[in-house]
């Protein structure tokens, strides 16, 4: 990896993914692509605005560059995409499919996340296997499982060098998530900082898989730097840090603001996309094909967050 383009440069993973791939491959080695341009985007490095349904566009930038690798993050997550199915498909599968060709023809490695979200009420919920059932029942996970089966087929049909992980919800304290189901877990946090109260959109004892942020990025570099002769799977790789249901942050939480409450009002939407989902993820191949591992449990992940959120609030305070 040399240079790398990186599509959904401002979302939830790319807002992140791209600072710090600048930091290992050089400012000027990692181009950001997104469908904005934000102000000062362009003081980090390389920046162009992008529409990945526009394949010719992706291709003019990733050329223009001379781009080696693609990290394709531009997506619309779960809850979104259960709004909006017909605008998913074309944004989610058209984007995946440009993006596809434009590492095929310009022979670029390549990246792109799947999810727990390709997994449906038919798979096995815990300890869920790296191959099983996918018979997801929301539009993201159709697009997720697609994607997955769309990876593997270029690189048997054409060598494309595919990679991508199944990534948990995902928490951060830089960019929120937005129309994601696991957005709960992001949420609770600041609102913990905020308001000492949080009300879950998510119902008591709904396990989900989740990880923190600096695990996801660790991930994905480790991923794409690991040894082809290794990876047997290549695309869709199980990967978590942890099982947990909104009980487990409201109790993480509470080590460090004890008179933190949590209430419950559930979105029926995102609550039957969440039962849909796994209660957690068996990762054992990504750890032995690629030496996954992640560092962050909750309670170490609820200390880093907590704190860097009342940093930034009371920052912004001041
Ligand atoms: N975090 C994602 C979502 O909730 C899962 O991939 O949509």
């Amino acid at each position: 990896m040399k240079k790398i383009l990186v599509t959904g440069a401002l979302g939830q993973i790319g807002s992140e993914l791209t600072g710090r791939l600048r930091e290992i491959y050089g400012a000027e080695n990692v181009i950001g692509t997104d469908i904005r341009k934000v102000d000062g985007v362009e003081d980090e490095g390389p920046f162009e605005a992008v529409d990945v349904t526009d394949g010719e566009q992706l291709w003019n930038v990733a050329k223009k560059y001379e781009a080696d690798t693609m990290m394709h993050l531009a997506a619309l997550l779960s809850a979104k995409a259960e709004a909006f199915p017909r605008i998913a498909w074309d944004i989610n599968m058209g984007g995946l499919i440009n993006a596809l060709e434009t590492a095929k023809e310009l022979n670029m490695k390549f990246f792109t996340p799947s999810s727990i979200g390709a997994f449906g009420p038919t798979t096995p919920k815990d300890g869920t296997p790296q191959n099983t059932l996918q018979r997801p029942t929301t539009m993201y996970g159709v697009n997720k499982v697609a994607g997955e089966l769309l990876c593997d087929y270029y690189h048997h049909r054409f060598g494309v060098d595919t990679r991508g992980v199944r990534f948990p919800g995902l928490i951060s304290h830089v960019a929120p998530p937005g129309g994601g189901t696991t957005d709960y877990a992001v949420e609770i946090y600041y609102e913990a900082v905020k308001k000492k109260e949080y009300t879950s959109y998510i119902a008591k004892g709904t396990y989900m898989d989740m990880m923190y942020m600096p695990d996801a990025l660790d991930a994905i570099i480790q991923l794409m730097e690991a040894d082809t002769e290794r990876l047997i799977h290549r695309n869709a790789f199980n990967i978590s840090a942890m099982s947990a249901e909104p009980e487990d942050f409201a109790k993480a939480i509470q080590k460090h603001i004890p008179e933190f409450k949590l209430a419950y009002k559930v979105d029926p939407i995102r609550q039957n996309i969440a039962e849909s989902w796994p209660n957690s993820l068996d990762s054992t191949a990504a750890t032995k094909e690629w030496g996954f591992k992640a560092k962050y449990d909750i309670d170490r992940m609820t200390a880093d967050m907590l704190g860097k959120i009342s940093q930034k609030a009371s920052a912004a305070g001041k």
